[in-house]
């Protein structure tokens, strides 16, 4: 189906029906696969060809493995991979009884592999639920059904204003609403040189200029909050360890380009991350740092995709306030 004629359709139907992903997930959830009824059934809650739900289905690495009550994952990521050498994988298959992509009959448990969980200092690693471990004795305790989670690195900096390691307070956006504009901000983000630190170091500035040059009444910020090189878990970090600097960066971003709200793609890889922001966004509103500006802060959790991850699950939405600058909401 054209990407038009799927436009016409959300136009007159509206947007309050569930995705075709949001449908297949919740299968998954409850059935522990995804069968032709489920596609099915997507398909005609979503307003999408069968087709199209087919080729969702089959395209995240999350939809396409079965799933019991308990899903054990093994980390095939390059530092895991390297540190073992692909035994860890056949061990704990041979440990667990069976094989990857395997569940047991009574559906009680299931096993696949993952890619990075962002413990590559510590690797192998793995996935129990919602539990990462990893290090010294993480085999064997996943493979007992005891699994542990994992210690967080501790951070250090040599600077003397840590970027990354400093604590988001919000300072900054109050310091923009209170004595800024828009066109200010920008100009203070291209002077300071901010560069972005997906690889490209494309100038934030100028990114930031062209949403708020771009048509259309309507502007997001989508925050892309995944990564998977070995040893590389800076978003990971930000996501669970100082989610308010985040949602702070945020939040001005909005402010400069005019944006309502926002959205926060989330690896599945990352059980953790998701919490940690959907509670940084509730202390955030409840202090006023967020509901009192014009930021309305949704979040999003993916699912997981070697190739592109793209965004599901829920979002929440909050009208501007008085004090909102630079914005056309009501
Ligand atoms: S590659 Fe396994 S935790 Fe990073």
């Amino acid at each position: 189906m054209s990407r038009n004629l799927i436009e016409m359709l959300r136009a007159r139907e509206g947007d309050g029906h569930p995705t075709a992903l949001a449908s297949l997930k919740e299968a998954l959830e409850r059935d522990g696969e995804i069968t032709d009824d489920a596609r099915r059934h997507a398909a005609a809650v979503s307003g999408l060809p069968e087709a199209t739900v087919y080729g969702i289905s089959t395209f995240y690495d999350d939809l396409t493995e079965t799933r019991g009550r308990r899903h054990v994952a093994v980390c095939t990521g390059t530092a895991c991979w390297a540190s073992h050498p692909g035994d860890h994988e056949r061990e704990l298959g041979e440990r667990l009884g069976l094989a990857e992509g395997e569940r047991t009959e009574d559906g009680s448990l299931s096993y696949g592999t993952t890619v990075c969980l962002g413990f590559c200092h510590s690797s192998p690693a793995y996935r129990d639920g919602d539990v990462v471990d990893a290090g010294s004795g993480a085999f064997e305790r996943v493979a007992s059904g005891q699994a542990a989670q994992a210690d967080e690195p501790e951070g250090t900096t040599l600077t003397e204003e840590p970027v990354l390691l400093g604590r988001g307070t919000f300072s900054g956006l109050r310091s923009a609403l209170s004595g800024s504009t828009p066109e200010a901000l920008l100009e203070e983000v291209k002077d300071a040189n901010l560069r972005g630190r997906g690889g490209a170091g494309f100038p934030a500035g100028s990114k930031w200029e062209f949403a708020r040059g771009a048509d259309g009444e309507e502007k997001l910020i989508v925050v892309n909050g995944d990564e998977g090189d070995p040893g590389s878990y800076i978003d990971k970090h930000l996501m669970e360890r100082n989610p308010e600097l985040l949602l702070e960066g945020m939040a001005l971003a909005g402010f400069a380009v005019g944006a309502e709200h926002g959205l926060v793609l989330v690896r599945s890889e990352y059980p953790h991350s998701t919490p940690a922001l959907r509670e940084a966004v509730a202390r955030a509103e409840d202090a006023g740092n967020l509901a009192t500006t014009f930021m309305a802060a949704a979040l999003t959790s993916t699912s997981r995709s070697r190739r592109a991850p793209a965004p599901t699950s829920w979002a929440r939405r909050r009208r501007c306030s008085d004090r909102c600058r630079g914005c056309a909401a009501p």
